[in-house]
């Protein structure tokens, strides 16, 4: 941690809700934000799931946790009050709940393959966000911070559901943003390219089971920085749009991916 992180945490005092948290990039997200002055509520399907990630983080009186899944609306309804109970408010919601879903051609993709996908990171995400506003309202302003992807910008073959899902987390947000200006509540999307974490490792492995590995090698050449991201990197965007930093920034997608579509 450096000195300016020390000195001025830059979540002092705000209560997130942060959905998907069991996962690579929530996980790291809610270790950062509970370093700069948060309170966390842990929201995911998996209670087991959530026993482990808590344990990792370590016992705080500023995290508590919820089992909800991102398709249930009374249960996305559910979690939010439970942070409002439990933290008195909410003022940043990430959204990051996702599924890669099957990597297969278009004519091999089920009906079930295709909604399962949109109702876990569309419908979720639209979801979440709903709840939240009428708490964000009574706050007087907030964040909300949806995890798009490269693929919300970019085609990719093999990925039809997944990438119709990012599109369309970036219509969700830009919409968002517009409803929810005038009161003050910031609503961004994050894209990142391939993150060195387990969706990324299933993409390969359903790539080519028999050598993931020269998928990954393949996606890498198609990275200007040559590497894959990490799941920190990505939460200190959140982190940045989260906070009082980002005043100004809202309706955007913001990416980071090592330059991958900046081609
Ligand atoms: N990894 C990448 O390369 C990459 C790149 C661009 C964007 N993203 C996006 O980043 C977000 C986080 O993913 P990640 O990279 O951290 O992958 P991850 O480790 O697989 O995390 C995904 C999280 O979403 C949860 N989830 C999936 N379906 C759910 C449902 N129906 N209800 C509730 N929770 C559900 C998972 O819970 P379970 O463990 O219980 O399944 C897990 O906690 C996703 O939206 C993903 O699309 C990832």
């Amino acid at each position: 941690m450096n000195q300016k992180h020390e000195s001025r945490p830059r979540l002092n005092g705000k209560v997130a809700m942060i959905t998907g948290a069991t996962g690579g990039i929530g996980e790291a997200t809610a270790k950062l934000f509970l370093q700069e002055g948060a309170s966390v509520m842990l929201v995911a399907r998996s209670a087991e799931k959530l026993k482990e990630t808590r344990e990792r983080l370590g016992i705080d009186t500023r995290l508590s946790d919820f089992v909800a899944d991102a398709t249930d609306e009374a249960a996305t309804a559910a979690a939010v009050d439970a942070t409002v109970k439990a933290f008195g408010g909410i003022d940043i919601l990430i959204a990051n709940a996702g599924t890669e879903g099957p990597v297969k051609p278009i004519e091999a993709q089920s009906m079930a393959d295709f909604e399962q996908v949109l109702r876990t990171n569309v419908i979720g995400v639209w979801l979440a966000m709903k709840y939240c506003v009428a708490p964000m309202k009574k706050r007087g302003g907030g964040s909300m911070i949806a995890l798009s992807s490269i693929a919300g910008v970019i085609g990719s073959p093999g990925l039809a559901p997944y990438i119709a899902s990012k599109h369309a987390v970036y219509g969700l947000v830009k919409t968002v943003a517009l409803e929810l200006g005038a009161s003050k509540i910031r609503v961004n999307a994050i894209g990142p390219g391939p993150i060195d974490n387990r969706m990324i490792r299933s993409i390969e492995t359903q790539a080519s089971s028999e050598n993931p590995d020269a998928v990954r090698a393949y996606f890498t050449t198609m990275i200007p920085m040559q590497r894959y991201g990490t799941n920190e990197e990505v939460a200190q965007l959140a982190l940045f749009l989260a906070s009082d930093d980002a005043s100004y920034c809202t309706g955007g997608i913001h990416m980071i991916d090592g330059g991958f579509t900046a081609a």
